[in-house]
């Protein structure tokens, strides 16, 4: 696999992630909140946003994957991190690369309800226009693709491309 064409690059994004972290510092201006970073794939989009938000925040962290090919979701979630902390009374927002068929996010709603958090919302930088198998609550979307694979700006294929400043698909 190699890069194809860049869909987004780098100045987009940073407007787009500005606005979210806006958005994101009316909405929990004084209760602030506790973002859940989804490892790895999150993590630059996460410190991004968070460096433009005002409210007060804390951080947190969980790792999961699912069984199956690298490309696609099977919907067996194994979580390989748990959250540090205590998530009970909290106002939680998960930090999430991308929602494809939805189902991992779907699994980690669940899981997290029953910790039963304040309020759970979920902030993703990129929304796939895929027939969506499941419902979603999402508060917050970066951009909208089409049913393509795509790398970088913490999105990998086979572990790769994490670190490009765009997001690029690939061939
Ligand atoms: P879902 O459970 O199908 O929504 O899959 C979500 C996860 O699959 C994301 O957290 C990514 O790790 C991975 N994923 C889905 N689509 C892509 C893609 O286009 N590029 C890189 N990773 C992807
Ligand atoms: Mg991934």
């Amino acid at each position: 696999m190699e890069i194809d064409k860049v869909l987004f690059p780098e100045d987009r994004i940073q407007e787009r992630v500005m606005e979210i972290a806006s958005q994101v510092s009316v909405d929990y201006k004084d209760k602030g909140c506790l973002m859940i970073g989804i490892l790895k794939g999150a993590f630059v989009f996460l410190s991004d946003l968070a460096r433009n938000i005002s409210s007060p925040v804390e951080f947190d962290f969980m790792a999961l994957s699912s069984y199956g090919s690298s490309t696609k979701t099977s919907g067996v979630v194994r979580i390989l991190k748990d959250l540090d902390a205590d998530i009970h009374g909290r106002d939680v927002l998960i930090v999430e690369d991308i929602i494809d068929t939805g189902l991992t996010l779907k699994y980690l709603m669940g899981n997290l309800s029953t910790r039963e958090p304040s309020s759970l919302s979920i902030c993703a930088l990129l929304n796939k226009e895929t027939i969506r198998q499941v419902q979603l609550p999402i508060k917050y979307v970066g951009f909208s693709i089409p049913d393509i694979f795509v790398v970088g700006y913490g999105l990998d294929y086979a572990e790769r491309y994490r670190n490009l400043p765009y997001i690029a698909s690939v061939k």
